[in-house]
């Protein structure tokens, strides 16, 4: 198939442009375009084949559900059952933004939209392409993020062109995202609103306007500090860069020597080691290839650079990269989440 770069300047949107892609959506069609997380990969949600043609170019199981993304909160009362009151608060306060509710679903949203649960995930996401596109196509907008599943989300077009050339009807080439992690994804169904993955809205934030805010039992487990030297099972391997990571978590001086200590045994292997270190400790090394993550004063600048990080060891080439811990305070609590996931669970606390 073949795919059409559009390249659009987000702080100069050309309409004209965007009104091309907002067509093809509307006929059934699938478009990349980048949101303030991650670029996401678009059809109409209301459309069960356009949506399967997502699935189909991202090589997605169908067992997992996508989010549906609206441009107003108006455009959510058909796609619900109802909107529970604290919907309405997390809206006005995080709207259009990294946040992703879960509402009980109306009979309008497809089953494959939903995997067959009977609540749909939907979100309002704060960048002005993504929200003009979604206004302009005048439907909701099933967007998981545009990258090959298994693989780091995407946070600059050239991720989706390396990703999805050939197998989607568009690219718009928008700049980097923002926030760089995906949607903080938050269950409000029940007594006690659950985060189901952290994203750029914190644990924190959601508290100030809750009160009480539970993480997903699953998530707290796997976060533990301990050492975890699991092997990657298959539903671990999302995020994963070509090379086999593991994180190795502490204070910063016994963090570095440790990680000195693995790389040296490694080489004498023969294997090429990467080191994903941060600002302050990037000088600390001597492997082949250092890649700084940003400062540990700014989890958010972590974040943004995260898993376009990881795509680059895939670029040098190397055989196993070694990534220092981060604080889980704030922005680092998803950061983590996805460095754990990225390393299949491999974390040696020292
Ligand atoms: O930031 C984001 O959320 C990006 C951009 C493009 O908006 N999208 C994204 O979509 O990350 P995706 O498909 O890569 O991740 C969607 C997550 C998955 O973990 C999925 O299991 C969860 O949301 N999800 C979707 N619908 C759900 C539902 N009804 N109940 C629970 N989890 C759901
Ligand atoms: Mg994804």
């Amino acid at each position: 198939m073949e795919t059409q770069i559009i390249s659009i300047d987000p702080s100069c949107i050309d309409r004209e442009k965007l009104l091309e892609a907002a067509d093809i959506l509307k006929n059934g069609g699938t478009v990349a375009f980048p949101t303030e997380t991650v670029y996401g990969l678009g059809a109409n949600a209301l459309d069960q084949s356009a949506v399967g043609k997502i699935f189909e170019a991202k090589g997605r199981p169908s067992d997992n559900p996508l989010i549906v993304h609206v441009a107003d909160f108006n455009d959510i009362e058909p796609l619900v059952e109802k909107i529970p009151a604290t919907a309405r608060k997390l809206a006005e306060k995080f709207w259009p933004g990294p946040l992703t509710l879960i509402f009980p679903k109306s009979d309008r949203v497809p089953a494959v939209i939903t995997a067959g649960l009977d609540t749909v995930a939907i979100r309002m996401p704060a960048h002005g392409i993504a929200r003009t596109l979604i206004r302009l196509a005048g439907v909701p907008i099933a967007a998981p993020s545009a990258n090959l599943s298994g693989k780091p989300s995407p946070t600059r077009a050239a991720h989706v062109i390396e990703d999805l050339m050939g197998r989607v009807d568009a690219i718009i080439s928008g700049g980097e995202c923002l926030v760089g992690l995906e949607s903080t994804v938050l269950d409000i169904s029940g007594e006690i609103p659950a985060i189901l993955r952290p994203g750029g809205i914190t644990l924190e934030e959601l508290t100030q306007v809750l009160g009480e805010v539970s993480l997903d039992p699953a998530l707290e487990e796997k976060m533990d500090s301990t050492v975890v030297p699991k092997s990657p099972g298959m539903k671990y391997t999302h995020y994963a860069p070509k090379a086999e990571m593991m994180i190795v978590d502490g204070a910063i001086t016994a963090m570095i020597e440790k990680i000195e200590g693995i790389r040296k045994s490694k080489e004498q292997e023969g294997l090429r080691v990467g080191i994903m270190a941060t600002e302050e400790t990037k000088d600390s090394y001597e492997a082949f290839c250092v890649l700084s993550m940003g400062s540990r004063q700014s989890s958010e600048t972590i974040g943004a650079k995260l898993f376009d990080t990881l795509r680059q060891f895939d670029e040098i080439g190397v055989d196993i990269i070694l990534a220092e811990g981060i604080s889980r305070e704030g922005v680092g609590h998803a950061v983590m989440n996805r460095m754990l996931k990225a390393a299949g669970y491999r974390i040696l606390s020292v």
